[in-house]
């Protein structure tokens, strides 16, 4: 059961939850530091109603500067003894190949903006191992997600085999890449794993990252979307012709959940629809 009291599968039925719609919901904003306050707002309100409703909330974070600044607000009053910190299960959209003490990791970010300036016991921090072949890391990850979500093992995405998370945080970055599905790249075939390597040639590098399959398994999730470089490639996720492999954020449509844009102004400046 959901925690709207229904059975995932009727929430939403009718809606496909990329369209406009009551599953989807648009936000403007000013400017970043409004964008945040509200989002830190809005978790808050979901991490309450998750607790009391199922006992926990599982969230699953993401790299990047604007979630960087609401993870620091969370660490921070009036936000942070809103909710009690040991029954939240962290998780990660994806992560970069590198050491947790690297600059350029994921875990470090969010460890140092948040996690370790919360009451949040370690065996809740479930990270990718970035430090790990990306291969083994990848299958790790998939079976730590197993563990903690009680799945079965298979194939293809279902609620028995796929985590379903409470909420998932996202950023698009300028070539509409999302999580670590970028353009072009071998990951955003994936329908079978709810984690994978994958290989960026134009970064010469590997991530692991949640698949689309995985991230539309979600109960909520919000793309935090500022900065006037993401004007032109949001107008062509929202409103231009679908083509994910070139701009992959278009992929994400929950199945049976909601998606959230929360956007400034810059980057919404090129929206001619507003809802
Ligand atoms: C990462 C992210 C990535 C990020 C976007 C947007 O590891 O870098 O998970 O998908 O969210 O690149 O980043 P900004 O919020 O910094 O623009």
């Amino acid at each position: 059961m959901g925690i709207l009291g229904l059975r995932k599968t009727e929430r939403f039925a009718t809606m496909p939850p990329n369209q406009p719609g009551p599953s989807r919901e648009m936000l403007f904003f000013p400017g970043v530091e409004e964008l945040n306050q509200e989002a830190a707002r809005r978790l808050v309100e979901l991490a309450k109603v998750s607790i009391a409703a199922q006992g926990h909330f599982s969230l699953a974070l993401s790299g990047g500067s604007t979630p960087e600044k609401l993870y620091n607000l969370l660490a921070n009053a009036p936000y942070k003894d809103q909710f009690d910190w040991s029954k939240v299960l962290i998780f990660f959209g994806d992560e970069r190949c590198v050491p947790p003490n690297h600059p350029d990791s994921n875990y470090r970010m969010a460890s140092q903006a948040l996690l370790s300036k919360v009451p949040l016991p370690s065996e809740n921090i479930h990270r990718m191992h970035g430090e790990d072949p990306p291969e083994e890391a990848a299958a790790a990850y998939a079976q730590e997600l197993e563990k903690a979500f009680g799945l079965e093992h298979g194939d293809g995405p279902s609620p028995e085999n796929f985590p379903s998370f409470d909420l998932i945080l996202l950023g698009m970055g300028p070539d509409g890449h999302t999580a670590s599905l970028f353009p072009g790249t071998q990951a955003l075939q994936e329908r079978g794993r709810p984690v994978t390597v994958n290989h960026v040639p134009r970064l010469n590098s590997d991530r692991i990252t949640l698949t689309a399959p995985a991230i539309n398994q979600a109960g909520q999730v919000w793309f935090l979307v500022v900065g006037e470089d993401k004007a032109e490639p949001l107008v062509r996720v929202l409103e231009g012709e679908f083509q994910p492999q070139t701009y992959p954020s278009q992929l994400v449509s929950p199945q049976h959940g909601k998606l959230l844009w929360m956007l400034d102004e810059a980057a919404a400046a090129k929206l001619t629809k507003r809802s």
